[in-house]
């Protein structure tokens, strides 16, 4: 009988975490969950609400309307991935823009916003089955997660990808405040209070500043393979 495992991927922001995840959940038959795509949601709510800019942080009234924020995945048998949506809105295209990226690391910091995405990811992910990335996943959300994996790559390799993403999708930005806001997250999703990202001791590090998709792809099923085996 087939048993169903947890692969738990975390590391770095542009560290191609969900492309690898998309294309192992595909492989296996799994359920991905880019759950990056929910913590942007929530900093697209405050950014819609006026609750965030440069000078200022409505927290509390982000806290407030926790309850009104709801989250869901639909899938998208074109895309072959699930979409995000809030509040019955598909929001996948506008929470990778980069007003979301400058504002979502402070999002993602606030204990209550962790609480309520926690929560649904635990629900989601309770049947197993499940490719989800992240940056605690191995470490709060599914500690007992069979497989860990953490990525990362240097910043100029993940900045350099990132920017040119962002030019494939016509944003008007340089490479230098791509790698800025690279640096800036990295600091403050590892230095944060509730939940930084850290490296667990049952993780395995890939690190893919010199490596290719199907390197990548290869290595991590091997994993997969050897742990349903197991
Ligand atoms: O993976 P990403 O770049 O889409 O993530 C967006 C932000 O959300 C990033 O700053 C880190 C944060 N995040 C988090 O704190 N915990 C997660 N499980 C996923 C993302």
């Amino acid at each position: 009988m087939k048993k169903d495992i947890i692969i738990a991927i975390d590391g770095h922001s542009s560290t191609g975490k969900s492309t690898l995840a998309k294309e192992i959940a595909k492989a296996l038959n799994y359920i991905y969950i880019d759950t990056g795509a929910m913590y942007r949601a929530v900093a697209y709510y405050a950014l819609q609400n006026n609750l965030i800019s440069d000078q200022h942080f409505d927290k509390a009234q982000l806290i407030k309307d926790l309850d009104q924020i709801h989250i869901d995945f639909k899938y998208n048998k074109d895309k072959g991935f699930a979409e995000v949506y809030l509040n019955g809105q598909n929001i996948e295209k506008e929470i990778r823009q980069m007003t979301v990226s400058n504002f979502v690391s402070e999002i993602a910091a606030v204990p209550e916003v962790r609480e309520k995405l926690v929560a649904q990811q635990r629900k989601i992910g309770q049947s197993k089955g499940i490719v989800m990335d992240g940056r605690d996943i191995g470490s709060v959300v599914f500690p007992e997660a069979e497989l860990k994996v953490f990525m990362t790559a240097s910043p100029e390799v993940r900045a350099k990808r990132r920017f040119l993403e962002l030019l494939d999708q016509n944003e008007d930005v340089s490479y230098k405040a791509v790698l800025e806001n690279v640096q800036k997250r990295d600091k403050i999703d590892s230095e944060r209070s509730t939940s930084p990202l850290i490296k667990t001791e049952d993780a395995i590090i890939i690190d893919n500043s010199n490596l290719t998709r199907i390197q990548q792809f290869e290595k991590l099923l091997n994993l997969a393979k050897k742990k349903l085996k197991s």
